[in-house]
């Protein structure tokens, strides 16, 4: 019988006890037309009231994912075939997947069906957002933003220095067509986030990559590399670098934005990837907003699929970025910025901060029960990088554990250029639905590494 783990969750319990179930159906680990326990048993065995239950079993229902069937209890609803025709994405990997770094999916469903029901009573916002926007969008949409952010970094922001944006990476793209041309140079992390590069190799911007240690970007380096190319633009992750995991240190945030402004350089900083509460520092923008553009997204923090992310520049640099984001999409869909806005300002938007927060934590404890330390020295994020013990690496292990069906990024995926690759990993550990899969998976890597090691002795 499924009893599932409901530890470590915050909220009410019923929900807690909701949510473990749906993540056990979403994983199918509880699969179609399975009987639930019976609630007796289950209050029995979690040390929960029957009403807990109840509530837990109707909270089900209501998403849709089980249902009651007279005198014989309460059924996984089979939703294959509902849903097979149209909802069943196109191609999705088999197995457990270690390697999307997707946002972890807990209450958002019942805050976007709330909202939709609100907007559906809202005549002057249905219009609103139907029509055609200004690429700087609507007043409204800006003010919160502005709010919200103005908190968030404890400092004022000019609303005319945002601009919204279909997500991060296409924040990025909108900012490389903007400020740099064909064959210019851009300095970035040695190992850097993939689709940043796959961007800037599209449009034939020529990278250099910069050396990393434990604390992220080395100033010297940065210093050689501005007075060799004389760049325009420095791509950087400084909360909580991908792949790595560094945050970059204070006293490196000072001397890279130093150097950047002695060689006119100006910073992209890319914020996209998820920081638990507890790490946030204050960003780069906020200590030097002449020469800072921020890559914002809510991708990681509420949903990859509506696609809404930010961008925060200089005042100066407003008009080329309006021009840049016209010519690649008019303007972002006042839809979706409209359920964000909706989500900032009613507490929704920190509520799933808090409730991933929590569940990031503990997928964290099943990180170190399995690999005790992993991760040390690194902001715990959604990615952990995994350094391998020799003679392994990143590439045949991806691939050996691609044969298991678990799937993980390999450390050559994020190198530029020459750069030495490390033998490492990169695992996600917001990719398997629920926990217990991120276990099963990170056993496996456990176990394909202790193989290797003792068949080298
Ligand atoms: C560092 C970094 N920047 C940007 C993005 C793209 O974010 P979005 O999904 O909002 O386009 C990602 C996605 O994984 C990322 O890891």
């Amino acid at each position: 019988m499924f009893i599932p783990d409901i530890s470590g969750r915050s909220g009410p319990k019923y929900l807690a006890l909701a949510d473990a179930f749906a993540e056990a159906i979403e994983s199918s680990e509880l699969k179609a037309q399975t009987k639930l326990p019976p609630q007796r048993i289950l209050s029995y065995r979690l040390g929960v009231t029957v009403g807990t239950v109840t509530r837990a079993y109707q909270e089900l229902e209501h998403r849709g994912l089980v249902s009651p069937k007279v005198g014989s209890g309460t059924y996984v609803k089979d939703r294959q075939s509902e849903t097979r025709t149209f909802y069943h994405p196109v191609s999705s990997k088999h197995g457990i997947d270690l390697a999307i770094c997707r946002p972890l999916l807990i209450n958002q469903q019942q805050h976007l069906s709330r909202t939709l029901q609100d907007l559906s009573l809202e005549p002057i916002a249905q219009r609103a957002v139907l029509d055609y926007c200004s690429a700087e969008g609507l007043q409204g949409h800006n003010q919160t933003l502005q709010h919200w952010l103005g908190q968030r970094f404890n400092s004022d922001i000019d609303s005319r220095r945002l601009l919204w944006t279909y997500g991060g990476q296409h924040g990025l793209s909108v900012l490389i067509q903007a400020l740099t041309r064909p064959k210019e140079t851009i300095l970035v992390e040695g190992l850097c986030y993939p689709e940043f590069l796959h961007s800037c190799q599209q449009s034939e911007r020529k990278l250099v990559p910069i050396r990393l240690d434990e604390q992220g970007i080395i100033p010297e380096d940065l210093e050689l590399h501005c007075q060799r190319h004389k760049p325009r633009l420095l791509y950087l992750t400084p909360a909580i670098q991908n792949p790595t995991g560094v945050c970059l240190s204070d006293s490196r945030r000072l001397r890279v934005i130093e150097i950047c402004r002695r060689h006119q350089v100006l910073i992209i900083e890319d914020d996209v990837l998820y920081c638990p509460p507890a790490h946030r520092r204050t960003p780069l923008v906020a200590i030097a907003p002449d020469i800072t553009l921020f890559v914002g997204s809510f991708s990681k923090y509420f949903s990859g699929g509506l696609r809404v992310g930010y961008l925060i520049m200089p005042l100066s640099l407003s008009l080329p970025m309006q021009k840049s984001l016209r010519a690649s999409c008019m303007h972002v869909s006042p839809l979706m910025i409209d359920l964000v806005c909706r989500w900032l300002t009613n507490g929704a938007m920190d509520a799933v901060d808090q409730e991933i927060d929590t569940e990031l934590k503990a997928r964290h404890r099943i990180l170190q029960q399995i690999f005790s330390g992993a991760g040390q020295g690194a902001v715990p994020g959604f990615n952990v990088w995994l350094p391998l013990p020799e003679p392994l690496s990143g590439q045949p292990l991806s691939r050996q554990l691609q044969q298991e069906e678990v799937h993980v990024r390999e450390a050559e995926m994020f190198a530029v250029d020459h750069y030495p690759v490390p033998a490492a990993i990169r695992i996600s550990l917001t990719g398997p639905t629920s926990r217990s899969q991120l276990k099963t998976g990170l056993e496996i890597i456990q176990a394909h590494i202790e193989s290797a090691s003792e068949q080298s002795l």
